[in-house]
């Protein structure tokens, strides 16, 4: 069914569900848990918070796990092929809660079902899921909700493109002190393997007036760090009126009173302007940290993918940027196996990898999308060679990671403490400037605020510090 409902008001349906679950609590004495999983980037994560903040003015609240929930939101990615197979599995176990209670409401919204065959999929397989939507509608999601309580009926609303305003929904931030803000949807690229452009549209940068009135409302609320986030931010403006570019509005973000830190993802290697760089350079708030994707270090792989940079250009890319900021730490995605990559194009990313230094990486095996470029294209590789260029990635990139993080090893660092941390709940856990990730000892009253930290010690993936007087 691709039902696009006339205009219809959101907070009647957002009444009516609240006055449901308010007479539950009533009764109760509990209000009705959420728990809401999410998978893929942060653009993702970042929808998660607004479908939170919609559900929690419906009467949820959060809660731990699956058993105690009410309403379970499945929010997915489609990115590659595992992070589709990992929902699937979730949604066969949920099946045995769902039989269990019957009011357990089972959401799937995301990239993932913006494919037809998976929509199809669930309609045929996944009979229990009761509401599922796109990427584009998730602000009707309390009248799908409500439809379905009154109907009991399986409710699909996927929308092909975006048609209402996207930004306006309240968010249930994850942090009290740090909020992630779009400043545009969609991507125009067509990176032959990326299904991205299919799943989430054409390019449309929001205006930069509603950019900076969520940023200064943010900064009033506590936030001191806020992560602007694009598929490809170096492309931000396209399409609205005046002369607006990223950089421009990177400055803006930077100028407003309370954000002590402003971090952006991604930026495309094509079109890093040198405005961009001296916009991160002049500004003290700007982290110190880009992340910019290689893919592949070979111009002819890089060719067929649709990148539109060579290597000797990314290189001269990295170059501008450490002449201008000698401390920027750059952060890659490489993905290995796409169609018809050699040994030798293996061998060239392997060289990029060595002359840049990356502090970090996101390592992918390619992952064949149906209706890509790139899954027509001849030459797939076999499963054995990916694994064997892969390790070989691995070996290169993980010491390369490791002496940078050495290199922080006796300096003292301002650390926006984040969260108590995951595996060891003695420790704190923060970011340096740069995005390194360090734990420490320290009280969870320290959370939020920016304390001065001396690394002590490091691996390769983390830096192990102490807290350090004034
Ligand atoms: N297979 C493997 N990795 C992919 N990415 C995007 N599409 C694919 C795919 N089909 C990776 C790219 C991108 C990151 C977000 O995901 O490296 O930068
Ligand atoms: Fe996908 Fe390329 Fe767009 Fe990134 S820039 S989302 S890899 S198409």
């Amino acid at each position: 069914m691709q039902s696009e409902q006339n205009y219809v008001n959101v907070d009647d349906y957002i009444q009516n569900i609240y006055t449901k679950n308010r007479q539950k609590y009533i009764e109760t004495g509990k209000k009705p848990g959420m728990k809401c999983i999410t998978y893929g980037c942060q653009a993702n994560a970042h929808d998660s918070e607004k479908i939170c903040g919609l559900l929690s003015k419906m009467g949820y609240e959060v809660c731990g796990h699956e058993e105690d929930a009410a309403i379970i939101i499945y929010n997915t990615c489609c990115v590659r092929e595992n992070a589709e197979n990992r929902v699937f599995g979730n949604l066969g176990q949920i099946k045995k809660l769902k039989s269990e209670n019957k009011d357990l409401k089972v959401i799937l919204c995301g990239c993932m079902v913006q494919q037809d065959a998976i929509v199809e999929k669930i309609k045929q397989s996944y009979r229990f899921v009761d509401v599922i939507f796109g990427t584009f509608n998730l602000h009707k999601l309390p009248v799908l909700l409500y439809t379905n309580m009154e109907t009991n009926s399986q409710i699909i609303d996927i929308w092909q493109g975006a048609k209402e305003a996207e930004d306006d929904l309240p968010a249930l931030r994850e942090f009290k002190f740090k909020a992630s803000v779009n400043i545009m949807h969609g991507c125009d690229n067509f990176c032959a393997y990326c299904i991205v452009p299919y799943v989430r549209g054409r390019e449309r940068s929001r205006a930069p007036e509603s950019i900076i009135n969520e940023v200064e409302a943010l900064a009033k609320d506590g936030v001191v760090e806020v992560t602007l986030l694009g598929q490809n931010v170096n492309s931000y403006g396209k399409g609205l009126p005046g002369n607006v570019s990223f950089a421009n509005l990177l400055g803006r973000v930077a100028k407003i009173d309370g954000v002590k830190r402003i971090r952006f993802m991604t930026s495309h290697p094509k079109d890093f302007s040198d405005e961009l760089i001296e916009t991160i350079k002049s500004n003290d708030n700007v982290c110190k940290h880009v992340h910019l994707p290689l893919q592949s270090g070979s111009t002819a792989v890089l060719e067929k993918m649709n990148r539109k940079y060579s290597k000797e250009s990314y290189l001269e890319l990295v170059s501008k940027l450490r002449e201008a900021i000698p401390n920027i730490a750059i952060t890659t995605d490489i993905i290995t196996g796409f169609p018809g990559e050699t040994d030798i194009d293996n061998e060239e990313t392997i060289n990029l990898i060595k002359k840049v230094q990356y502090a970090g990486a996101f390592t992918f095996i390619y992952s064949k999308r149906t209706g890509t470029p790139a899954a027509a294209m001849d030459c797939q590789i076999d499963e054995e060679t990916i694994k064997r260029r892969f390790d070989k990635i691995l070996n290169t990139l993980n010491p390369i990671v490791y002496e940078i993080s050495k290199s922080h090893v006796g300096n003292t660092y301002e650390v926006l403490a984040e969260e108590v941390s995951k595996s060891d709940t003695g420790l704190l856990t923060g970011r340096l400037d740069d995005n390194s990730l360090v734990h420490f000892k320290g009280g969870e009253a320290f959370i939020g605020s920016f304390v001065n930290v001396k690394i002590i010690d490091c691996k390769t993936f983390y830096l192990m510090g102490k807290i350090m007087e004034g």
